[in-house]
């Protein structure tokens, strides 16, 4: 971490701050709990990391918010309305009787509000910031005494190394978080304050929890990052490897069927990267690689450090070694001083790249960020109106890949329990959904399909049984 970076996440980290206040409810011991993540799969991963560690000491998952002895909220502070949503959900907590659960908010809204939080909703008894979570244990003790705990420290690498790793649950599809927070510092974006600097896991770790991931179960492996493909370490023989070295060394672990990554910046797309989609097997035909924005002169404002045309030459690269691949983005409309033009020109990208699924969003000015300070912002209507026309471009080019599955041989990995009996809903390798009757087959079980039918968010598929295969349903 260079100097700056320190200070910035000094800025914003406060050392744990227990707060004596009489008036304040105990506690008793908390045994069962409930966590409810929002926003990114980096949340997801967090808040199962924190069901792992209640686990560990004896606590029992709640079937509800409502007969849990504590709910932590594990928020997202990317834009305004999901920041906003965790007051609504904290003043929910309370019961028909007056009581409430032991109320702990975690993640990015803890991180970027701190104390503001205990200001706002009185309520709340912990307050924990991403790179805490190892410190929950003695947060309890705190609030079981009636004294609200904050901490939104950033030590560095620290709560990997001390958060359990998963129990062995039976499931095909995990995240694996590889690497945390952002260098990148584009001018609307709260991730580099929330989750701060880059840092990378150890090689080692990784290899070792997608050994134990795999023992369990696991047959699809999603390598979770703000900044997935920045990742780098050693290897075992003091190598220093990218992402690119990490896929390799874990596409030769057995069991392992499918590698996916998630999310990357188009800065960090090395040659090693883009050359593994043509010759790891399997790496999956999936890329989401967002681009914010279609002109070159908002991504300059900002700071995105690619421009249109360098982005599209990545996306160019990565088509010729592996034509197949789907690819899927992110978009912001209306950021300070888009034109009709340049919102034209992202209209205009979308057309040339043909995303087989995409996100999309409105400006949301975060405080603290660059951009708000900004000129020229864009009313709401001109915002609503101009999301309105590229998700219906977006998904008129999603439904279109599904057609052209129509018809095609390919293999799904089984995820879920469908809606009809004996239906089960499996991924393809480029991430679309297909639900197929199988009624002998299981959650976690791969099998050779055709599609037989497209819609517009997912697919219906028949299975293809070989002469000798007995597993048929
Ligand atoms: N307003 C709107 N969208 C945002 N994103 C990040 N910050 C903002 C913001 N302030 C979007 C970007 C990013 C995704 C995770 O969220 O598209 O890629
Ligand atoms: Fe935010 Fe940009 Fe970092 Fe992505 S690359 S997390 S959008 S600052």
């Amino acid at each position: 971490m260079t100097d700056s970076k320190t200070e910035t996440a000094n800025i914003k980290a406060q050392k744990l701050n227990v707060q004596n206040q009489k008036a304040r409810q105990h506690h008793e011991t908390p045994k069962t709990y409930h966590v409810k993540s929002f926003g990114c799969q980096m949340n997801v991963y967090d808040g199962e990391r924190i069901s792992e560690m209640f686990k560990d000491q004896g606590m029992s998952e709640a079937a509800s918010k409502d007969n849990a002895d504590i709910v932590v909220l594990n928020t997202c502070h990317i834009r305004e309305k999901a920041a906003e949503k965790v007051y609504s959900d904290i003043g929910r907590l309370r019961r028909s009787d007056g009581s409430k659960p032991m109320i702990t908010v975690a993640g990015c809204v803890a991180q970027a509000e701190g104390r503001e939080i205990g200001r706002r909703a009185p309520s709340v008894d912990i307050v924990v910031g991403p790179q805490a979570y190892h410190r929950l244990p003695e947060m309890i003790e705190s609030a079981r005494q009636g004294k609200r705990a904050i901490d939104t420290d950033m030590p560095a690498n620290s709560k990997f190394d001390i958060l359990p790793r998963r129990s062995k649950q039976p499931r095909p599809s995990a995240f694996l978080t590889v690497q945390e927070g952002c260098d990148k510092f584009c001018t609307y974006c709260v991730v580099p304050y929330t989750r701060g600097a880059e840092i990378s896991r150890p090689w080692s770790a990784l290899i070792d929890e997608a050994r134990a991931l795999i023992d369990g179960g696991v047959k699809e492996i999603t390598l979770l990052g703000q900044n997935v493909n920045a990742w780098y370490g050693e290897d075992e023989k003091g190598n220093r490897q990218g992402l690119d070295g990490l896929i390799r060394a874990l596409d030769k672990l057995d069991g392992l069927e499918r590698i996916r990554y998630t999310t990357s910046h188009p800065n960090d797309m090395t040659e090693g990267l883009i050359n593994a989609h043509g010759d790891v097997e399997s790496l999956m035909p999936y890329l989401h690689l967002p681009v914010q924005s279609g002109s070159t002169r908002i991504l300059k404002a900002m700071n995105r450090s690619h421009s249109r045309e360098s982005y599209l030459e990545i996306l160019e690269k990565v088509r010729k070694v592996r034509p197949d691949i789907a690819l899927s983005g992110d978009f912001i409309v209306g950021f300070p001083g888009e034109s009709d033009a340049d919102f034209e020109d992202t209209l205009d990208i979308v057309r040339q790249v043909r995303y087989s699924q995409a996100f999309s969003f409105k400006y949301s000015s975060r405080p603290g960020t660059p951009a708000a300070d900004m000129d020229n912002h864009i009313t709401e209507d001109v915002m609503s109106e101009r999301l309105q026309r590229l998700q219906a471009l977006l998904n008129e080019h999603q439904f279109d890949f599904n057609k052209d599955m129509l018809g095609r041989k390919t293999r799904l990995l089984l995820e879920r329990q469908g809606k009809l009996e004996g239906q089960l809903v499996g991924k393809t390798p480029w991430l679309t959904s297909a639900h197929v009757m199988a009624p002998n087959l299981s959650i976690g079980d791969m099998i050779d399909v055709q599609i037989t039918e497209a819609g517009p968010n997912s697919m219906t598929a028949e299975p293809i049984f070989t002469a000798n295969d007995t597993s048929h349903g």
